[in-house]
């Protein structure tokens, strides 16, 4: 299973769109096996996923309360199904907030390694594992991003963008030590016409020097009213613009993570060719 969070410290710029729109495509259109995590006390993705329950158990047990730690919830029994096909989701409420605080005011070691734990027992269950963060560099991003194979930065033009990409490079950077591999990918969403947006554009992906998708997500009006229906975007709007740049997205990424795992195996194959030549 791959951790892919999306995540920034920016508000209102399509984290949940993002993150609900590739677990839909991965899910329903590619066939992989999807875990949905929701990391922000918001709640939004568990809403669009219809499994938000303000009093629902979820993220803040797997975070409190989780066998890993002595507690007694496994993963699985955190893991609602939802009514797509191979989409599963560890939901989130308000709760979520006071978690937050209970494991910031912990001194154990294994404060910021719940996430990981919990996530290992579920490894070869799903393909992909897609979590939904929210706004603060809290404890539960913090766990998350200890697990994480991949961070998605989603970054919309109208200043700061280059404050936030470099926080989020800055957090890795402090998290290295538990997290070697992880990577951080930008992607532009609600790119816009206008000369600006194509400014900016052009400045992510040639000069801003982070990795960056070759997808930028257009801006359209599609996208609000499937929030407001309270629906996944690619259920609610199958042929638009932002669904379409979405599966683009879903394209890179697949091309990405399946072309890093095979250079792994090239590397362990290649390991193992030189110690038997070496015997
Ligand atoms: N490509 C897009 N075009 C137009 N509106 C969008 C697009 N992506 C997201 N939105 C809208 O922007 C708002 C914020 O998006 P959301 O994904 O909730 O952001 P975040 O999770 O980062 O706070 C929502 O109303 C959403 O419908
Ligand atoms: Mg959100």
């Amino acid at each position: 299973m791959k951790i892919i969070a999306v995540m920034t410290q920016k508000g209102g710029v399509g984290k949940t769109m993002t993150a609900s729109s590739l677990a839909y495509i991965l899910g329903v259109e590619y066939g992989r096996k999807v875990l949905v995590v929701d990391a922000d006390q918001q709640g939004n993705i568990s809403m669009l996923y219809e499994r938000f329950e303000p009093q629902g158990i979820g993220m803040s047990e797997l975070l409190e309360k989780h066998r890993a730690i002595g507690g007694e919830y496994s993963t699985e029994e955190l893991i609602s199904k939802t009514r797509y096909q191979n989409i599963s989701i560890i939901p989130a409420n308000g709760f979520l907030m006071k978690t937050n605080m209970m494991l910031l005011m912990l001194e154990q070691e294994n404060q910021i390694m719940r996430f990981k734990a919990a996530m290992e027992e579920v490894q070869d269950e799903y393909d992909y594992c897609i979590v939904d963060c929210g706004l603060l560099m809290d404890m539960t991003a913090t766990n998350v991003l200890v697990a994480a194979d991949l961070v998605i930065v989603p970054v919309k033009v109208g200043g700061f963008e280059l404050e936030a990409i470099e926080n989020m490079e800055e957090q890795l950077e402090d998290l290295r030590g538990f997290n070697p591999d992880v990577r951080m990918k930008v992607l532009m969403t609600m790119r816009q016409g206008n000369v600006t947006s194509r400014q900016a554009e052009e400045w992510l992906k040639e000069r801003s020097g982070h990795e960056c998708f070759q997808t930028a997500v257009r801006r359209s009006i599609m996208a609000e009213k499937a929030t407001m229906d309270g629906e996944p975007l690619p259920k609610f709007s199958k042929y638009g613009v932002v669904t379409q740049d979405y599966r683009a997205v879903v394209e890179e990424l697949l091309k990405d993570i399946e072309l890093s795992t095979q250079n792994a195996n090239n590397v362990d194959k290649s390991e193992k060719t030189e110690m038997k030549v070496s015997e």
